[in-house]
């Protein structure tokens, strides 16, 4: 195939500013007040994937938010990419800590974007990495380059779950045949060590709440003759690990895949700099569990976290009270061959088990998912390569990511293929922070590489 960049070239500022009109819809799907920015972002969605060549484009009605269909389908003999990617965005919060308003796009130079990041909620999770496949699919139709069939399916609610899409998925796998999955909505190391990401976390989300007293209590008249809520949530919490950071429940690590240490020490060649990363994150030293590194701490082992915890008092002043209530939400990210659901249960299980009787404990279970890996010597994996050697001049590096997508196990259990993780964007990008943004030279990468993928997937599926 021939080179993307004299197109790229003759049209750059058009993508860039077509995407910047895509950011400036708040489409966020975890607020209903929104609800009118997200449906109408699924037409802007429609609208581009029209104008890119599909010949099909259509709005799939779900019970939640609505899909983006699209599809060219130039010979039923060749294989069909299908690509996935969302539309929504996370909530901005903390909106006081962005730097310019997070649904105004700004392009910004930073030091790690000399040509400059745009600026925004969603440009790089996912509408900047999902425009990028837009755009490409634009080059190879108005070039007469598409090598193969394509189908786009764009969805609305990956920040909340995808429990559309699973619907969506199950019941239309005729329509959504595929001989690979192609996704950018992960990461790369750098510009200069390129890399495809081989591996996403699962995820199990709960909520639990603790009740002590049917109401509120003067903490003079009351403390210390019954159970105080918050001091008995944040024990258990504190108990969910040991001194080594492992964590306690038991059963957790049952169905671990652990890697070998040959493929331990493969994933350690993988340029990685500690005081880069301290540095980053302003923190002294990292912290974690034992035995591991940083790297995996952060992709091949399983992890609990408290995302956020509450009750009592929080506002001016002091306030001498024992609370009723107290809450947390928790999130434990999994690992290959560890059940999502199989977890929550041994989560609730001995959650429950460890509350001391003065209360009552309740967990209720959110969304969840299964981890994924790619296996590096299907199809996929070898054409992504090839793409990225391109483009790139040099071979990108596997490397298995801590986020989590939970469809991606879902599309292989139920369409039965395979997914490539094409991620352009940088852990720097502050996704899900204030001040996102997605470096101009990350996203024009994007357009670039992705049509050498269709070629290469094409030529060696033959
Ligand atoms: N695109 C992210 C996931 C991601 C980012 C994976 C970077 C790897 C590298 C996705 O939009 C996301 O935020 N996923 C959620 C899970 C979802 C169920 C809300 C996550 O990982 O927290
Ligand atoms: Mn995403
Ligand atoms: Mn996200």
């Amino acid at each position: 195939m021939k080179s993307v960049l004299p197109y790229l070239d003759q049209h750059k500022n058009r993508f860039i500013n077509e995407l910047i009109e895509l950011l400036k819809i708040p489409s966020i799907s975890a607020d209903s007040n929104y609800k009118n920015d997200v449906i109408r972002t699924a037409d802007v969605v429609k609208e581009s994937l029209i104008a890119a060549g599909c010949d099909k484009v259509e709005i799939c009605e779900t019970p939640g938010y609505p899909i983006v269909y699209g599809e060219k389908i130039i010979d039923p003999n060749l294989p069909t990419v299908l690509v996935y990617g969302h539309y929504d965005v996370q909530p901005p919060d903390p909106i006081d800590l962005w730097d310019s308003p997070p649904f105004e796009p700004v392009i910004k130079k930073t030091e790690l974007h000399p040509e400059g990041a745009i600026f925004a909620r969603g440009s790089c999770d996912d509408k900047g990495q999902m425009y990028m496949h837009v755009k490409a699919m634009e080059y190879m139709t108005s070039t007469n380059q598409l090598p193969c069939n394509v189908k786009f399916m764009i969805e609305g609610e990956e920040e909340i779950g995808s429990e559309s899409l699973g619907w969506f998925v199950e019941r239309n796998q005729e329509k959504l045949s595929n001989d690979i999955i192609l996704i950018s909505d992960t990461g790369m190391i750098a510009p200069d060590v390129p890399s495809i990401t081989t591996g996403l976390r699962g995820l199990s989300y709960v909520e639990v709440e603790v009740t002590g007293p049917n109401r509120d209590l003067h903490s003079g008249l009351y403390g210390g003759a019954v159970a105080n809520p918050i001091n008995v949530l944040t024990k258990m919490i504190a108990s969910l690990h040991d001194e080594d950071n492992h964590i306690t429940i038991p059963g957790f690590y049952d169905k671990v895949d652990g890697l070998s240490a040959e493929e331990r020490a493969k994933m350690g060649e993988a340029p990685f700099s500690l005081e880069n990363y301290k540095k980053a994150l302003d923190i002294h030293s990292v912290y974690g569990e034992k035995g591991y590194t940083t790297n995996e701490r952060n992709s091949i082992r399983p992890t609990l976290d408290v995302n956020g915890i509450w009750g009592g008092y929080i506002g001016e002043g002091a306030k001498t009270v024992i609370a009723s209530k107290a809450s947390a939400k928790i999130s434990m990210r999994l690992v290959p061959n560890q059940d999502w659901e199989e977890i929550t249960k041994l989560f609730k299980n001995h959650f429950e088990s460890i509350a001391p009787e003065a209360v009552t404990v309740k967990v209720t279970p959110h969304h969840g998912g299964q981890a994924y890996v790619t296996p590096i010597d299907c199809l996929g994996y070898k054409a992504a390569e090839k793409a990225y050697e391109e483009t790139f001049g040099k071979t990108p590096i596997p490397q298995r990511s801590g986020g989590s997508i939970p469809i991606v196990a879902l599309f292989e259990k139920e369409l039965k293929s395979k997914t490539i993780l094409m991620g352009f964007g940088l852990d720097s990008d502050a996704i899900h922070s204030p001040n996102e943004h997605f470096g101009i030279w990350n996203y024009l990468k994007g357009i670039e590489t992705i049509p050498q993928f269709f070629h290469y997937f094409t030529e060696m599926s033959k």
